[in-house]
């Protein structure tokens, strides 16, 4: 899964970075997605299996504490570029004829920029003081990797400011994006609902279908790990949903790109050296 995530996710970069007719607004999300999901998965998966290659379940205070910081900075910059790609998708399909003047290269770069600023921040305020927290009871993590609940529950440090700050955290970064998310999809179904050739309305469903999967396996998974009352959170049912938005997801969204959509897969082809194959 490993491999497939990484091979996928590189080929959607090299692909969109190498054929000019992607050389667009939603295709550089795209690539960014992709790279993301690829620093992604390499902060988790190689200390997995490294872990059970060599039956020594450990890591190192400061091995965890990075591992926690990159995930979570990563997970943010997930959550603040879907919802940049649904604001992309709204303008591109609610108002085409500013979508050039909207979507310009800097207005893109900075809304990218912004949100690895604003993630890396969020990160970057609980990692400090996840850092001065004592560990006395026990050191052994209930989980396949360093994350924020499992390691929070080991601290007998006075957590309160700490849950406070993530309760502040998850809630903007929770619901701002996703109500960009939605308030950009309502508006694009209002439009989509006005446009009377199915053909239209199938062109328009082809490039917004593929984002709203992402957008839905990425806030599913992400609200049954982070979303449940402490008093019931379940160890097992936090390790699947884990497991599958830290291997399943970022293998997935190559797959839902290049399977439903059809200038990536022309790109994709064009790469591979099998150009006249696209036409058949
Ligand atoms: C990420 O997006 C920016 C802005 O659109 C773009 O300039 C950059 O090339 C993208 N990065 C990758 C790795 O594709």
């Amino acid at each position: 899964m490993y491999l497939v995530t990484m091979l996928g996710n590189l080929l959607i970069i090299l692909a969109i970075s190498s054929d000019t007719h992607l050389h667009t607004p939603m295709y550089f999300f795209l690539a960014n997605l992709s790279f993301i999901d690829t620093c992604f998965t390499c902060t988790i998966v190689p200390k997995v299996l490294e872990n059970i290659q060599t039956q020594h379940h450990t890591i190192s205070y400061t091995g965890c504490l990075v591992q926690m910081y990159v995930f979570m900075a990563l997970t943010l910059l997930d959550d603040f570029l879907l919802a940049v790609m649904a604001y992309d998708r709204y303008v591109a399909i609610c108002l085409p004829l500013h979508y050039t003047m909207t979507m310009q290269p800097q207005r893109c770069l900075l809304l990218v920029a912004t949100s690895w600023l604003c993630s890396q921040f969020l990160a970057f305020s609980l990692t400090l003081q996840m850092a001065q927290f004592s560990f006395c009871a026990s050191h052994s993590i209930p989980h396949f990797f360093c994350d924020l609940i499992p390691l929070l529950k080991l601290a007998c440090s006075d957590t309160h400011i700490f849950q406070a700050t993530m309760f502040i955290e998850a809630a903007l970064s929770g619901v701002v994006p996703l109500t960009c998310v939605l308030v950009s999809y309502a508006y694009i179904i209002h439009t989509i609902l006005r446009v009377s050739s199915a053909g239209g309305k199938y062109k328009v469903f082809s490039t917004c279908g593929c984002h709203l999967t992402m957008v839905t396996l990425f806030y599913g998974t992400l609200f049954l790990v982070y979303f449940q009352p402490s008093s019931s959170y379940s160890a097992d049912t936090g390790m699947l949903a884990s497991v599958i938005y830290t291997m399943v997801t970022p293998m997935l969204n190559p797959f839902i790109y290049c399977l439903r959509n059809r200038d990536m897969k022309d790109a994709l082809w064009k790469l591979l050296g099998w150009g006249k194959c696209s036409t058949l």
